[in-house]
Order: C-alpha cells, then sequence, then structure tokens
C-alpha cells in the first residue's frame, strides 16, 4: 500500500473544513460531527490502515492522523459556538419582554390587625420617649399578684380568672408584673411601655382567653394624676386621628391609688372598657425598693383588641383569632 502523504491529509483536512462552516444550524452540525467523528466516520477507517505499516511509516501515519483529528475537533467546536450565538441572539430577538405588562396577581400575606395595632401605639409611645419592655407569660404569683399589693387572701384576685400551673406558676393575666420587673432593675425616672399577650379564662363578644395587653409605667419625682390623664388624652387623639368620646371612671387596683377606667363611646352607641390606670401605690413602689416620699409615678393597663374594635368598627374581638383570610386579607 502507499501510505498516504501530508499533502493528502492536508487536503483532506481543508475539504472537511469547507464542510464543516457550510453547517448552517446546530442539527445538521450535530449530524456531521457524529459522522466526521463516529464509529464509521474517514478518519476511523483512516486509522484502521494504519496496522498495515512498519514502524517508521506508523509513526509519521499516526502524527498525520492525530493532526488531522485536532483540527476536525477544533473545527466543529468553533462552528459550534458560532451556530450557538446566533440561536440565542434568534431567541431573544424573537422572544422579547414587553416591560410594561402589568404582573400576574400573587397573593400577599399582610400584618395582622392586632399586630399592626400594636405597632402604632408602640410608634407613639417610643417618640414621646417610652421604651420598650418584656416579660415572660409564664409568670410567677410573685410579680403576677404578690408584688402588686395582691396577697393570696385578696378579692381582686376573682377579678382575673387565671390559669394556674401550681401554687407558684401562672400565666400571666396581665402586663402589670412588668411594671415590678422593670423598677426591681433599674433606677428611676422611668417611662416604659409593654406590649404582649396575657390570658384569662373569659370569652364572650369584649372577652377572649388569650388577649393583648399594652402597660405604660413612668416615675419621676412629680408625675400626678393630671400628667396621667394628659398622656392618655394625647395617645386617644394621636391613635383614633379624631376626638373620641371618653370617660375617666373612678375603678380599684391594689396596684394604684387613685384608679381610673376609661371608657370609650363606640359606633353602637355602647361605652366599651379600653384601660385601667392609676398613680402607682407606695407599697408598690416600696416592694421594688423605690422610696415613694422621693417618686411617684402612673401605670396604665390597655386592651390592644379594644383598640383594634373600635378603631376598625368590629363588634365582636373573636374574629380577631379566628384566623379567617377573608377577615385578615381587608387589613393587608
Ligand atoms: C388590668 O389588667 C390592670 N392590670 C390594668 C392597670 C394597669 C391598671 C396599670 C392600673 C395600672 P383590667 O382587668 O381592667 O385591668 O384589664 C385592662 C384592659 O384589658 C381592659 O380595660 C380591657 O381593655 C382589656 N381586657 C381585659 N380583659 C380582657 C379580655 N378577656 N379580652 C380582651 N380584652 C380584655
Ligand atoms: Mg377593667
Amino acid at each position: 500500500m502507499t501510505a498516504l502523504t501530508a499533502e493528502d491529509f492536508a487536503q483532506f483536512g481543508d475539504a472537511v473544513i469547507v464542510l464543516i462552516n457550510q453547517a448552517n444550524d446546530q442539527n445538521t452540525l450535530a449530524q456531521l460531527r457524529s459522522n466526521l467523528q463516529g464509529k464509521k466516520s474517514p478518519t476511523t477507517a483512516l486509522s484502521k490502515q494504519m496496522g498495515k505499516l512498519d514502524g517508521e511509516g506508523k509513526k509519521t501515519y499516526g502524527a498525520y492522523l492525530h493532526e488531522l483529528r485536532t483540527r476536525i475537533a477544533t473545527a466543529l467546536d468553533e462552528r459550534g459556538d458560532i451556530l450557538a450565538k446566533q440561536a440565542l441572539n434568534a431567541k431573544l430577538l424573537a422572544e422579547q419582554i414587553d416591560i410594561t405588562l402589568p404582573p400576574r396577581h400573587r397573593p400577599t400575606g399582610g400584618l395582622h390587625p392586632i399586630t399592626h395595632t400594636t405597632q402604632r401605639m408602640k410608634q407613639f409611645f417610643v417618640q414621646a420617649g417610652f421604651s420598650v419592655a418584656t416579660g415572660p407569660e409564664v409568670e410567677s404569683d410573685y410579680y403576677n399578684f404578690e408584688a402588686l399589693n395582691i396577697p393570696s387572701h385578696h378579692p381582686a384576685r376573682a377579678m382575673h380568672d387565671t390559669f394556674y400551673f401550681d401554687a407558684h406558676y401562672l400565666l400571666r393575666t396581665h402586663t402589670s408584673g412588668v411594671q415590678i420587673r422593670t423598677m426591681e432593675k433599674s433606677e428611676p425616672p422611668l417611662r416604659i411601655i409593654c406590649p404582649g399577650r396575657v390570658y384569662r379564662c373569659d370569652s364572650d363578644q369584649t372577652h377572649s382567653p388569650m388577649f393583648h395587653q399594652m402597660e405604660g409605667l413612668m416615675i419621676s419625682k412629680s408625675s400626678n394624676f393630671a400628667e396621667l390623664k394628659g398622656v392618655i388624652h394625647e395617645f386617644l387623639n394621636a391613635f383614633f386621628g379624631k376626638e373620641m368620646t371618653v370617660r375617666f371612671r373612678p375603678s380599684f387596683f391594689p396596684f394604684t391609688e387613685p384608679s381610673a377606667e376609661v371608657d370609650i363611646l363606640s359606633d353602637n352607641g355602647k361605652w366599651l372598657e379600653v384601660l385601667g390606670c392609676g398613680m402607682v401605690h407606695p407599697q408598690v413602689l416600696r416592694n421594688c425598693g423605690i422610696d415613694p416620699d422621693e417618686y411617684t409615678g402612673f401605670a396604665f393597663g390597655l386592651g390592644i383588641e379594644r383598640f383594634a374594635m373600635l378603631y376598625y368598627g368590629i363588634d365582636d374581638l373573636r374574629v380577631f383569632f379566628q384566623n379567617d383570610v377573608r377577615f385578615l386579607g381587608q387589613f393587608a
């Protein structure tokens, strides 16, 4: 057999490359690739010839064949890149996105009305210089009652339908325990609020077994009842954004003296109690190591659901906790 020359390989390579560069789409190129590199390709056939050559002949022939394969592979890859780019450009042109189209509607979540109400309340008090304190929901008898001047035999305990764990621990019935926790660990003057969940065995249109209160406490050398009333009025005006019909009603809490409750006239013509308040009882100050001859203070505890009821015009607070998305969606 007369071995093929370098010239032969070069000519064959040139012809194949022309063919490759004529491929006008990716499918044609893929077909060409399998024809040129597969088991039945000319290069495979050429490599079978090698067996018939002697040592030196094999070497040169092998080198020519290798070069030819490399040329073909490179040409296929280069053409492949060009065709891929062309295909992408064609696709981008065909699939232009109209950015002026309105987006498809996707349902989004929103804040729960109680969360929203709490945030608005916090915003007012933080701007007025109050800081936000927290306390545990599983509370000890001492902080929930004892330190607030409500000893175990006190009839005021009956006002709170308490969920007890045992003789010492309970679910807090109000946020007032945080007053004690705050006064114990900080020096007056003090200005705090404490929003949080509280629990009572109670359920009707205006009572829920779990509800939210926000405690407020201000201790200074000059606080008085007029200041308490002023703060409450300022807050009510800011919260509702309009003048509400409000009454301060004398009341009783063992931890404040004098004490009052605040009612607001709702749209349905009924008074709704929204908060309890008063001047911090001297005994409570003493329980926390504060000298009542030097400091006075006032406190209040408001029912967040009650405010939300009045603000949104809802006459049964239990809807806040039924989690009906048709209801909740209206506040998103
Ligand atoms: C108290 O809990 C006192 N700790 C408030 C207080 C704080 C007085 C500081 C003085 C100084 P009362 O039990 O009235 O008070 O509850 C306060 C408010 O919580 C009520 O005015 C009402 O708005 C709300 N509230 C009471 N019980 C419920 C309930 N079951 N569901 C929803 N809101 C309630
Ligand atoms: Mg009350």
